[in-house]
């Protein structure tokens, strides 16, 4: 049985390096590897707004910022689905009815949900709809039987709690729906990339991302305040490595070829690291390969983003044409879940 894919975003922002190599990466893969039945990418607005009601425009706008970013990193509208979340309403008559099959208690138990609310200020007021949003996700992936479900890590508690829906589902109504599997990025680093401030992971909220869109000037500057070592005073003084951001991103973004091409005085990271944690290496020669591996990373895709700016009326093509399909595909998927169910009157 062939693959469907499915994976989203909330569009509530552009998009940074952590989402670069969280999960647009493994969808260029997947997207290469070929071979599956479909593959949907879906703008979530309808959950952006579960913590942004009061701020409509914002999510409006953001549904083709963050569509540019993904065609400019080079997902293709000829392999790749894309559609718009609040325009497929079958999905909200999934969200009811899964609705039955989740409880309050499971809700808030839920890791994902639990660290969310920790940094809304919503208090004793949570609005339902933030509260019921895995729910709603479950609907997503299974509205279209999706098998694969390509997420950053902090999305594996929506997948879990999505199964358990399924299998829910399935005992009550008999074999409907199918158990969705999560596809994390290969290396660990790139669950949750750092932010530049070494703080915690890559987020637009602590203003600590590298935007796949910013200019050249912007990716040095925050190249150059990265994070480092803090004990790592004097060039001569021995570095750590650990915590240390510049080093992270090399880990993750440097290929063999950037050291012959930037720094032939070393061979590979390791002799790098060798010679950082001996002392003698200073910080601004590190920021520097950083910088110059940064710039290539970014530069092709900025430059396509800004060729695809100039015609926002094809992004709007590609997702009307998208949504289409997918809602098709959500319709159908609906009537075989409320005939299993036993609620069709009609026919
Ligand atoms: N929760 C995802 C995010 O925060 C967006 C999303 C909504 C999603 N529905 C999905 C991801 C279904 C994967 C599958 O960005």
């Amino acid at each position: 049985m062939k693959d469907i894919i499915l994976t989203g975003d909330r569009p509530t922002g552009k998009l940074h390096l952590g989402h670069y190599v969280g999960s647009l990466k493994s969808r260029l893969e997947l997207q290469a590897k070929g071979g599956y039945e479909n593959f949907y990418i879906m703008l979530a607005d309808a959950q952006a707004l579960t913590d942004n009601f009061g701020n409509v425009q914002k999510v409006k706008d953001n549904v083709v910022q963050v569509m540019l970013d993904y065609l400019a990193v080079g997902l293709d509208p000829n392999k790749v689905t894309f559609f718009i979340q609040s325009e497929v309403s079958e999905l909200t008559e999934f969200t009811f009815y899964y609705m039955n099959l989740v409880t309050l208690a499971r809700l808030e138990r839920n890791p994902t949900v639990k660290e969310e609310l920790k940094s809304k200020e919503f208090k004793n007021n949570i609005p339902m709809g933030f509260l019921t949003y895995p729910v709603s996700q479950t609907a997503d992936i299974t509205a279209f039987n999706a098998t694969i479900v390509p997420v950053g890590d902090d999305q594996l508690p929506m997948i879990e709690q999505a199964r358990e829906v399924v299998r829910s589902f399935n005992n009550l109504y008999g074999e409907t729906l199918v158990e969705p599997k999560a596809v994390l990025p290969k290396d660990e680093n790139c669950y949750r990339l750092v932010g530049i401030d070494g703080k915690a992971k890559m987020s637009k909220s602590l203003g600590n991302c590298i935007y796949l869109s910013d200019e050249p000037e912007e990716i040095k500057a925050k190249v150059f305040s990265m994070y480092t070592d803090p004990d790592h005073v004097h060039v001569e003084d021995p570095g750590k490595i650990e915590g240390n951001v510049v080093f992270t991103y090399l880990d993750v973004f440097s290929k063999p070829e950037d050291f012959e091409k930037y720094l032939p005085e070393y061979k590979n990271m390791d002799e790098l690291k060798a010679h950082y944690k001996r002392g003698g290496l200073g910080d601004m020669k590190i920021k520097k390969f950083l910088n110059n591996i940064m710039q290539d990373l970014i530069k092709p895709i900025r430059e396509r983003r800004k060729e695809l700016e100039k015609d926002t009326d094809k992004i709007f093509d590609i997702l009307r044409d998208g949504t289409k399909k997918a809602r098709e595909v959500a319709f159908k998927n609906l009537i075989k879940l409320k005939t299993n169910m036993g609620i069709n009157y009609f026919n």
